[in-house]
């Protein structure tokens, strides 16, 4: 499929229009199959999207038949202010749960962080992945994968996504779904969710804002293709919709 692109003239209004399409994307999976599951991207960004959803589309969804995951995370307490997942309590649920509304109220299932044994944490998810995608690997057919429905990413000014970072490991790992990834840059683990995973997803949607990111931009759509280099180059769904939600500082002159 090719890619389908969104560019408006600033973040709010990116934010605005991700919203939109984040909410169409969950009824059509509701309606489909009655469930919906969400990997949600962590940094900045995606901020807003959430704050958004806190704001106007609580009541839109049935929230409940909705779980949503990480994509990646810090390797950091879930209270400590890195912490990807303590971002989007902020910024959305906390507001959920204060409507005391089940039907408000998403099913949440964060990394469990194990500062220690980075390791151990991401095969714990990975199971965790598995339970709530309801997925057990088969011998009849060994290139299964679990399917989420909805996958969102960033992109760093390093043409990295999720927390695959140029030089890592986690770039070439072909057969995990998620994994603690050593980044030397932070002289720190990340977990994060595998190019492979992320390509079995039914919709992946980037989110990208800000002139910082357009040489990362240009690099991942027109740069030689050196995914090591160039992480988010590896993000091609295998059947699934892949969306580039962008301002126009990010956007590429070619
Ligand atoms: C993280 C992210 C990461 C992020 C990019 C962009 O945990 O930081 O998941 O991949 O999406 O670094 O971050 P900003 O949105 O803050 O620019």
């Amino acid at each position: 499929m090719h890619n389908q692109w969104i560019v408006k003239p600033n973040a709010e209004e990116v934010a605005t229009a991700a919203c939109e399409w984040l909410v169409e994307s969950v009824q059509e999976a509701l309606r489909e199959r009655g469930k919906c599951s969400i990997a949600l991207s962590g940094g900045s960004t995606p901020r807003r999207l959430f704050q958004l959803i806190a704001e106007n589309e609580l009541h839109c969804v049935d929230w409940s038949r909705v779980t949503l995951l990480w994509g990646d995370e810090r390797n950091v307490p879930h209270d400590h202010p890195d912490s990807n997942y303590r971002m989007v309590r902020e910024a959305w649920l906390d507001r959920a749960i204060a409507t005391n509304e089940p039907r408000c109220i998403p099913r949440v299932c964060p990394v469990d962080i194990q500062v220690t044994a980075p390791d151990r944490a991401a095969f714990d998810y990975e199971q965790v992945i598995c339970r709530e995608l309801d997925f057990t690997l088969s011998s009849d057919d060994p290139d299964a994968l679990p399917v989420l429905d909805i996958v969102l990413l960033g992109l760093g000014d390093d043409a990295h996504t999720a927390s695959l970072f140029p030089e890592t490991e986690a770039v070439t790992v072909a057969d995990r779904l998620f994994v603690a990834n050593y980044v030397p840059k932070f002289a720190a683990h990340r977990m994060t969710m595998t190019a492979l995973l992320i390509n079995a997803a039914r919709q992946v949607a980037f989110l990208v804002c800000g002139a910082s990111k357009t040489a990362a931009v240009d690099l991942v759509l027109h740069g030689p293709k050196q995914p090591l280099k160039y992480p988010a180059q590896l993000i091609q769904p295998r059947r699934g919709q892949l969306w580039w939600f962008l301002d126009t500082a990010a956007m590429p002159s070619r």
